[in-house]
């Protein structure tokens, strides 16, 4: 089934029935997120993929009590590098080389060119430039998600200080982002599972210059 059809049956489920998703489905989700770009290629993010009923217990007291982040079966939390080292440009140039099994001049004058700049950045600027890298994968994940079969919920109604709290996101160098709970939709529950789908019109989103 094409693309469309799927950002078409995809929702924002708001109830989910606690049923376990099986592995296979996850690892494709994760495999989504894993083939997402990134800016200069650096994969500037983790994914924590909790299962632990009282970490989701804990999330879900700073997550406006949002029944999604228990009654799911897999909450993803994405976490963006807290700031941009030397090392972490390294290591994914270094890998780059090592898989491609060859050093490129013009790719070892863009490694230099953001060793130079990007380190000394305030932390904040690199981390929301992190960030938003999340978001792509974050779309990817819900994409790959529907056509598993499988309903999740972007959340950004949480406490990002109390979830890198609870899961010591910071002595990590990360922080977190926004949350994927991961389930199956609970028909009864969720009021906005038959509700028709909301988009503004073609000609309020795009601007054409001919
Ligand atoms: C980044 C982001 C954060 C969101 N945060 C929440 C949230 O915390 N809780 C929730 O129930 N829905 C959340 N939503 C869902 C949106 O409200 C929803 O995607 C939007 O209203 C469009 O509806 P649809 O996704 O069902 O098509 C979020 C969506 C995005 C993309």
């Amino acid at each position: 089934m094409g693309f469309i059809q799927k950002l078409k049956e995809r929702y924002a489920t708001k109830a989910m029935n606690g049923n376990v998703v099986p592995q296979e489905k996850i690892d494709n989700i994760l495999e989504a997120i894993r083939l997402t770009p990134t800016s200069s290629g650096l994969q500037q993010f983790e994914v924590y993929v909790i299962t632990n009923v009282d970490v989701k217990v804990k999330i879900r007291e700073i997550a406006w009590n949002q029944p999604q982040v228990t009654d799911c079966s897999h909450l993803l939390v994405f976490a963006a590098w807290d700031h941009y080292t030397e090392d972490r440009i390294n290591h994914m140039f270094d890998l780059t080389n090592e898989i491609r099994g060859f050093k490129n001049e013009g790719w070892e004058n863009y490694r230099q060119t953001l060793l130079a700049g990007y380190p000394k950045r305030d932390p904040n600027v690199n981390f929301e430039h992190a960030a938003r890298q999340t978001y792509i994968a974050l779309m990817a994940a819900m994409t790959q998600a529907i056509y598993e079969g499988v309903d999740s919920t972007p959340m950004e109604g949480f406490d990002p200080a109390a979830v890198d709290e609870i899961l010591g996101l910071r002595a990590n160098g990360l922080r977190s982002t926004v949350l994927l709970p991961v389930g199956y939709r609970d028909v009864e529950k969720d009021w906005l599972v038959n509700l028709v789908k909301v988009r503004k019109p073609m000609n309020e989103l795009v601007t054409t210059i001919d």
